[in-house]
């Protein structure tokens, strides 16, 4: 049965349906898209404009589907255009004459809106938690690696000592932010664009700040025609998934890198990662390498729904159901690698000493070897050239710094006394480096103990 069918003369084309049709992917949106009407015909009751009598009969009727299609007993059949062609089909199957008063001052436009933002606002709160969770892992790995010394690089070429704590407290800020931005999101989404009708609103006396409290919308939108073809709150959503996948597979890829034999940092979880079908010495990086090829997914979504929207003329145009299935596949596919990612993080086994032996061959203590002769009087510009010497030697020679006699040192500078290997242990160069965001335990401990908190609060 077609809902518009009353002004059409021919039959529609099996192949113009299959084209037009939403249902085989709007389908999931079944639970807001009933959500909704309950809302309306509640609404519309308490106005008067359908009886108490048919709201109730029409509440039933909505539950009573709603109940099926969980329990599996009712279907999504082909010959419908759209989950809300389907539900209200199925309504008027269900309670007859009443079930057709439904639609009044409603029109799919500002219903698929609806939905829509239902939906979106039903992810953010299930892809927040799962960054949550993101975040507590972190958080856990942090408090066991303070003390464990690591490599820092630029142009990952080795360049002064961290601590594993720091550099995945660089995550943690990161994914912080992304929470913020959902957030955000949720924030600026939330209001009802129900009431809008097709674009111009309706001629009923409908209650459009009531419908907006029922679905818990801060008050309904402020003009019709933008509530039927926004779509920006979809696109901000696909950026900020863009923006978590995209930190993501920085982290992926740093864990495809610390997992080579060059590096050796972790050992990754044998549930984690797999062999080959050849080379039986290996084990691949495999989750973290499909977590940094998914970005490319999401970032499509991203572009296609701009695309999609740059051109479309006020108000509603059918291009936009375009926004469903790269939306969908957009947060299933975000959702998924988050969950297998904090999976990973948990599992994976950190190489404490082979980090800490990596930090020490780098000559990462090289700034705090020329930072020692600046406190003992010898001009920056100088100490980092005699620094540059030192380097030098100690890679002829295949040693690190602290490997050098004292009168190697002195031979270049004479400002150098007994304390200079003490003063460019990895442990002092770390541990010197307390102001707010460094990586020495005592900067650490404090902002470690602020993300508590924050996580705690939320
Ligand atoms: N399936 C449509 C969509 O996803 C619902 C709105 C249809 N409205 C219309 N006038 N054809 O956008």
């Amino acid at each position: 049965m077609k809902l518009w069918g009353g002004r059409f003369t021919k039959e529609e084309n099996q192949l113009v349906h299959n084209f037009n049709e939403s249902l085989s992917f709007d389908q999931r949106l079944y639970h807001q898209d009933i959500r909704g009407s309950i809302a309306h015909v509640t609404m519309l009751a308490k106005q008067g404009i359908v009886t108490e009598e048919d709201g109730r009969v029409i509440i039933d009727g909505l539950k009573g589907i709603l109940a099926d299609l969980d329990a599996g007993k009712l279907e999504f059949t082909r010959e419908h255009e759209d989950i809300h062609s389907f539900v209200e089909a199925n309504l008027i199957e269900r309670v007859g004459e009443a079930g057709k008063r439904l639609h009044t001052g409603r029109s799919r436009n500002d219903q698929v809106a609806l939905d829509m933002k239902l939906y979106c606002r039903d992810e953010i709160g299930e892809i927040d938690a799962l960054v949550k969770d993101l975040l507590r892992e972190l958080l856990c790995q942090m408090e066991k690696h303070i003390d464990t010394y690591m490599p820092g690089f630029t142009h990952l070429q080795k360049a002064q000592p961290v601590t594993l704590a720091h550099h995945l407290g660089a995550y943690f800020e990161m994914f912080s932010r992304d929470r913020g931005r959902l957030h955000d999101i949720r924030a600026r989404l939330n209001r009802c664009p129900l009431g809008s009708g097709a674009l111009a609103g309706t001629t009923y006396p409908l209650d459009r700040a009531y419908t907006a409290s029922l679905l818990e919308f801060d008050g309904p939108t402020l003009n019709s025609m933008d509530s039927v073809s926004d779509r920006d709150y979809l696109i901000e959503l696909l950026a900020a998934l863009a923006t978590i996948a995209m930190h993501l597979s920085r982290f992926s890829e740093e864990f495809i890198i610390w997992n080579t034999n060059e590096y050796r940092f972790v050992e990754l979880d044998d549930a984690y990662s797999t062999g080959s079908s050849i080379m039986p010495q290996k084990k691949n990086p495999d989750i973290a390498e499909l977590v940094r090829g998914k970005t490319g997914r999401v970032y499509g979504a991203l572009i296609s729904l701009l695309t999609v929207m740059k051109g479309l003329p006020l108000a509603y145009d059918k291009d936009m159901q375009e926004d469903k299935e790269l939306s969908f596949d957009a947060i299933d596919t975000v959702k998924g690698c988050l969950k297998l990612f904090t999976g990973m993080l948990a599992t994976t086994t950190f190489n404490k000493a082979a980090m800490e032996a990596s930090a020490k061959r780098g000559f990462t203590n090289a700034t705090d070897a020329a930072d020692y002769l600046v406190s003992r009087g010898v001009p920056f510009r100088d100490a980092h050239g005699m620094v540059g010497q030192l380097v030098l030697r100690c890679i002829e020679r295949g040693v690190s710094l602290d490997e050098l006699t004292l009168e190697e040192f002195r031979e270049v500078s004479p400002a150098f006394e007994a304390d200079v290997y003490e003063a460019i242990s990895l442990k002092t160069c770390v541990e010197k480096r307390v102001t707010d965001g460094a990586p020495g335990q005592e900067a650490m401990r404090r902002v470690i103990a602020i993300y508590r908190e924050q996580l705690e609060k939320e």
